[in-house]
């Protein structure tokens, strides 16, 4: 390989499992406290706002507790990326900032950001660490633009898709860690992966439903098998 491995990450839930914050589909997730249908849609956004706006206040809140810091995994991805550079790509389902505050640059966050509102009127993205509602004024619209939280609802659009198409196309190596493979278009990346040619590896606490597309798939906490995946990764390819 005349070229530093080019490697494309996605992430789901269960990397930030174990930083506090809930998943979506493990036991006393967040699908078995609200319906998709009633905090993630934008049909849900026009017929009830103000639940939709609690929904993402109080997961924002919690993001910002004190003890919910990255972990292990989160590191060992930023170390991951210095070792690889631009040949590395960070794709994330997560609207959490646990792999910024670990130190990672190069992230894809495909379902938008808790950390941020978007104004209605001009689509514009606005860093938001508080809670907001429907009364909040926009930065960049004042008085008429409403904000919504900055995230990828069911039905709309992923973000950045055509940087991780790109991405998947030229992969050597292609790793999910912590997602239940349930949800398209992320469910989808690694058979992208393996058409072009790249290997496959699932990080995951039980095998997801997916497992049997992967080539490799470890079991175990990602706070466990991520740091001792790149480890493997680094002095296998002698990058310190
Ligand atoms: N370490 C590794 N994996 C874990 C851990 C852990 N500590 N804890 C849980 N997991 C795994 C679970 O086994 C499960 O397969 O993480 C996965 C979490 O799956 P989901 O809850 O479905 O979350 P995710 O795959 O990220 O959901 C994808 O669905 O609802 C939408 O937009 C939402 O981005 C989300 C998307």
């Amino acid at each position: 390989m005349n070229h530093k491995p080019r490697v494309v990450v996605l992430t789901g839930a269960g990397i930030s499992a174990e930083s506090g914050l809930k998943t979506f589909r493990d036991n006393d997730g967040l699908w078995e406290q609200h319906r998709v249908e009633d905090v993630a849609t934008p049909e849900a956004f026009a017929a009830n706002p103000d639940l939709v706006y609690r929904f993402y206040n109080q997961r924002r809140e919690q993001l910002q507790m004190p003890e919910v810091v990255p972990n292990a995994a989160h590191r060992a991805l930023a170390r991951l990326e210095r070792a690889l550079g631009d040949s590395f790509l960070l794709v994330t389902q997560n609207v959490d900032d646990l792999h910024e505050r670990a130190g990672s640059n190069r992230v894809v966050h495909m379902h938008g950001r808790l950390l941020s509102a978007r104004c209605c009127t001009s689509g514009l993205s606005h860093t938001w660490n508080s809670g907001f509602d429907a009364l909040t004024p926009c930065p960049c619209c004042s008085p008429s633009g409403q904000l919504r939280p900055d995230i990828v609802w069911f039905g709309e659009m992923p973000l950045q898709m055509d940087r991780i198409i790109l991405a998947l196309s030229r992969a050597d190596l292609f790793i999910a860690i912590g997602t239940s493979g349930q949800v398209y278009p992320a469910a989808g990346f690694v058979q992208m992966a393996a058409d072009s040619g790249a290997r496959s590896v699932e990080l995951n606490l039980q095998p997801s439903d997916q497992c049997g597309m992967f080539d490799e798939s470890q079991q175990g906490p990602a706070s466990a098998t991520v740091p001792a995946f790149v480890e493997g990764l680094l002095q296998q390819w002698s990058i310190s």
